[in-house]
Parts: structure tokens; sequence; C-alpha cells
């Protein structure tokens, strides 16, 4: 018989019939990620999953499923996955790399736009029927060209995201990451290396783009914000968890800094409840590789993993190849 998969969040209809035509499906279409007791209850006589970000595969769930072979997750991010942990259990694990990277760094320049010239303050202030005259500081916001660029993490949409400000915005882009990039890819992307410190000091808009881990973890505190210059802007499309939402909340309140864009939370899709009474904040629902164009390539590619694994042994994307 063939392969039995678990679909555990809603998918496009095309790529539910892709993966019908090579696996028993059992699809959980609700709205809301299954409770991980129901995701292990689901999960049972199962070789493969297609996750999201939502679905926490861990030693726990590894244990409690033994038949599982591979966990595709639709998204580049894993930090729901434990992967030693996987890896252990022999559990190929995949992700969406590539697909997702100009999107996403698209919609980091939306933010910050969004952000610095206070596109949504303004639209409820209008939408409010509070806009009666013209005024020459109605809602006068920070500089995007020619200002200066910082980003933290600097993998591929780290560097998508600095070529748009190097190349489109005549920033001066600066970057801190783990790693130095080469001079080549320095180059390219207009961008010059510096430490933490002198980033945070230096950014007129610092935009987080590094993976979720227990070393970022608060990578962005009160101690980093106080850094930062009054006048800047802070835009998290990376991970909930990398910025303290409490203390950031916190420093717009009382002007810290000037203003934040975040698509990602702590404890998400739960919002920090300060964060949604600050004006000087725009949030979005985690949408940063939203368009139907890269959301359906991120849907195939998950499928494309699923399929070459459990039909030929062989995944394009693999994260833990060696397990
Ligand atoms: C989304 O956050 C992703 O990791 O693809
Ligand atoms: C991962 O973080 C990437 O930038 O692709």
């Amino acid at each position: 018989s063939r392969p039995a998969i678990l679909v555990a969040r809603p998918v496009f209809p095309e790529i539910l019939a892709l993966l019908r035509e090579h696996f028993e499906v059992d699809h959980h279409d609700g709205a809301d990620a299954l409770p991980p007791a129901e995701l292990v209850a689901r999960l049972q006589g199962k070789v493969g999953a297609l996750t999201t970000g939502s679905e926490r595969i861990d030693a726990a769930l590894l244990a409690a499923c033994p038949g599982l072979k591979i966990v595709a997750n639709m998204a580049v991010g894993f930090n729901n996955f434990d992967v030693p942990a996987m890896t252990a259990h022999g559990v190929l694990a995949t992700n969406t790399p590539d697909v997702l990277t100009e999107t996403t760094a698209d919609f980091g320049f939306a933010l910050l736009m969004a952000t610095a010239r206070r596109v949504c303050e303004s639209e409820h202030y209008l939408r409010a029927g509070q806009w009666k005259q013209w005024r020459y500081d109605l809602f006068a916001g920070a500089e995007v060209h020619g200002s200066t660029l910082g980003i933290l993490g600097m993998g591929r949409i780290g560097q998508g995201v600095a070529k748009r400000g190097a190349h489109g915005f005549g920033m001066k882009v600066i970057y801190h990451n783990r790693s130095r990039l080469s001079p080549e890819l320095e180059a390219e992307c207009g961008a010059s290396y510096v430490s933490k410190a002198e980033l945070l000091a230096q950014a007129d808009h610092l935009v987080l783009v590094l993976p979720y881990s227990a070393e970022s973890h608060h990578a962005i505190g009160a101690a980093e914000i106080a850094q930062m210059k009054p006048t800047a802007t802070l835009v998290n499309i990376a991970r909930g968890g990398i910025v303290d939402d409490a203390a950031l909340a916190l420093a717009l309140r009382e002007g810290h800094i000037a203003a934040a864009g975040l698509d990602v939370f702590e404890g998400e899709p739960r919002v920090h409840p300060d964060l949604l009474t600050v004006p000087n904040v725009v949030l979005t629902p985690h949408i940063a590789s939203a368009t139907v164009k890269t959301r359906l390539a991120m849907a195939r590619l998950a499928a494309d993993n699923l399929i070459g694994f459990l039909t030929r042994g062989q995944a394009l994307t693999p994260i833990n190849p060696q397990h």
C-alpha cells in the first residue's frame, strides 16, 4: 500500500492533489494547529509529515511516533524542529530555503518603510476622521534613502535586504553576523561588516534577519535598545524571541527608539498586550513570505521533499542529510 503522510495544516488544493498521487494523505484542515497530543495521535501509522512553523517536532513526539521517517517544514526557519533529536531518531528534516528569499527581503523593506514613514499610524488617523488640515509636521517620520541601514544576520534574506538598501535607496549598509561575508559578497551587497555594538549605535534602521536559536534568544533586549539612536527604527522579520517584546514595548513607549515594525512575536499568534497599545509600532501576522507565487513555491518544495525522499530516497533540501 502507499505510504501514509499527515499534512498538518491547510495547504493549496493543487499541492494536496499532488501529494494524493503518491500517498495516503490525512489532512488537518482546521484553522488551528494541532495541539501536541493530537499531533502525536494523527502521526500514528504515518511515515511523513508536512508541517509549518506551528508544529513542534521534539524528542517526546519522536519517541511516540517510531514510524516517522521525514518531516518537511514549509518554512525556511526550523526552530520548531529539534534537529539533533530528529537525527538521533533517524528522521529526515527538510525546509524551504531560497524560494522565499527575495519575497521576504521585499517585505523587510515594506515593513521598514511603513515603520519609518508611519504609514499605518497615519492611515488609522485618517480612517478615524481625525484629518482636518495639512500640517508641516503631520506624521513626519524618518528618512529612508541615504540613511544607514543596519542588518543583524546576513544569510540570503539579509543579503537581499542589503542589496535593496544599497542599490535601490542609496543607503550606507552595515551588518553584523556570526561569520563575515567574502569581500566579493560584501561588494555585491554594498555592505560593510561592523561589531554588534557599532551596528546598534550607527543604524538609522535596524533589520533583524537571523535564525532563532538559544544564542539569538533576546539578542535585542533593553540593553541593546539602549545603545540605539533615539530616532532609530527596528524591524523584525526573523523570529519571535529574538526581540524581548516586553522590553521593546516599554522602549517604544518611553521613546528610546522611534518606532518598530514586527512580523514575528514571542509566543505568536499571541502578541504582547503592551505592543498592541503603543502607536509607533507596525504589526503584521508573520506574512513576510506571503505572496501567492512564493507560498505556492514553498508548498511545492515541501511536497517535493516528501515525494523525493519517500519514493526515491532523495530529498531536495535536507537539513540533516547525515541522519
Ligand atoms: C517563515 O518564517 C519561514 O521561516 O519560512
Ligand atoms: C535564512 O535565514 C536565510 O536567510 O535564508
